[in-house]
């Protein structure tokens, strides 16, 4: 996780990113798997760039997996696991 923890945290706890392990998305469309792909493909503002210069999709989708899986919130707000 090497491309991501230099802005987002070794434990993604956010630091020049904002942290992905809590249930507060900047981008309402990160709940879903499909707006989270878009999102690390195509990048944000500021310095989160496209990602698909640095991985292939099977990395990406690794990822999703990753920042899914370090998820802390409240789960009702995991709207992927019920889509
Ligand atoms: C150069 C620093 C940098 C790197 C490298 C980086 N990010 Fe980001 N990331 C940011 C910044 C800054 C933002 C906030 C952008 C915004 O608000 O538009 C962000 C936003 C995000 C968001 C949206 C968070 C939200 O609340 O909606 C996600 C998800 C994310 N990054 C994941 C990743 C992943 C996964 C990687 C590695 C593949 C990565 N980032 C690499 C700086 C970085």
């Amino acid at each position: 996780m090497t491309g991501c923890s230099g802005c987002h945290g070794h434990e993604a706890e956010g630091k020049l990113g904002p942290g992905l392990a809590d249930d507060y998305w900047t981008y309402p469309r990160n709940a879903t798997d499909q707006g989270l792909f878009e999102l690390l493909f195509g990048g944000a503002n500021g310095m989160m760039g496209p990602q698909y210069v640095n991985f292939t999709t099977d990395e990406m989708l690794h990822i999703m997996a990753f920042i899914r899986d370090i998820y802390q919130g409240d789960p009702k707000k995991a709207k992927w696991l019920t889509q």
